[in-house]
């Protein structure tokens, strides 16, 4: 049940692949607390059909845009505050695909062409789309911007591969963006790095379901879910949370305050 904690708010949403996806789970959780939204994905996505149920069952519509497309960004922007009928109030980016990881390149070989396209549609299409957001003046103040990212962007997890960069790119353009929407229009930027989640993007990680085991056991909460991930996207889009900006912030079951898990010893 909601409790109207967007009410009058309106967003887009990008990245709803399948039901198992994290914005699938975050535009559900939007619409129950009183928002409108458009929802976007890459145009190879909406073969697949899933977003359609998505839409079909919240009501809104689907602006297909590939995320690394300035063009494409610039007609979902203006395109969504035309149905939505005035500005956005809250941006979910959760985009993450690596190359060289899906091709199954060793870290310590990697295809420095591809490597370009896993950052561009991980990380820099973040910066596209806030500056396409800002140069069209499309957000209202104190909207609210948020990315998805991982803790492989300060620690080292062998089998992230490259996408550990794209994360720790992904963050510092919060940051650095973040300091330009506050000043412009008192819009906050942040990342939410969560845990690791049965997804199509989180499976094609090498060795996804034993990490997830790991990290059950080594967060004192367990992992924390897409849907209450959601729930924390939420809060974030909220007008309860108007002074967090330019911050990364764990949502992690507790996982990134470790040093020593007894339970793992015990295995
Ligand atoms: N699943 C996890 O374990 C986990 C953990 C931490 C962070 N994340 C992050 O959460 C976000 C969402 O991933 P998910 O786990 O829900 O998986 P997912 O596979 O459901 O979502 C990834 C989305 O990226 C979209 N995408 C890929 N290329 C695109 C492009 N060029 N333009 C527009 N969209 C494009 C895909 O179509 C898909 O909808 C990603 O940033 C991911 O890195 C995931």
């Amino acid at each position: 049940m909601g409790h109207g904690l967007l009410n009058g708010k309106k967003g887009i949403i990008f990245g709803a692949l399948d039901s198992k996806s994290i914005a699938w789970k975050v535009a559900e959780r939007c619409v129950e607390e009183g928002a409108e939204i458009v929802l976007t994905n890459a145009p190879v996505a909406m073969r697949l059909g899933e977003i359609n149920d998505l839409a079909l069952k919240l009501n809104c519509q689907i602006i297909p845009a590939d995320a690394t497309s300035v063009e494409d960004l610039e007609n979902l922007i203006s395109r969504s505050t035309e149905i939505l009928g005035g500005k956005l109030d809250f941006i979910l980016h959760s985009i993450g695909m690596s190359v060289n990881v899906r091709k199954k390149k060793e870290y310590t070989d990697l295809n420095y062409e591809w490597m370009k396209t896993t950052f561009d549609v991980s990380a820099i299409s973040f910066h596209k789309v806030m500056q396409t957001a800002m140069k069209l003046d499309a957000m209202n103040d104190w909207g609210s911007i948020l990315a998805l990212t991982y803790i492989a962007a300060q620690r080292t997890f062998p089998d992230y591969s490259e996408m550990a960069e794209s994360k720790a790119l992904l963050e510092s353009f919060a940051r650095s963006f973040g300091y330009h929407w506050a000043k412009k229009a008192k819009v906050r930027v942040n990342t939410i790095s969560q845990s690791p989640t049965v997804t199509t993007a989180g499976s094609g990680v090498k060795g996804f379901g034993d990490f997830f085991g790991y990290a059950e056991k080594m967060s004192p909460l367990g992992n924390a879910s897409a849907n209450a991930c959601a729930d924390y996207c939420v809060t974030m889009f909220s007008d309860m949370t108007r002074m967090v900006t330019m911050q990364n912030l764990f949502h992690d079951g507790g996982f990134s305050s470790m040093g020593m898990a007894p339970e793992i010893l015990e295995d």
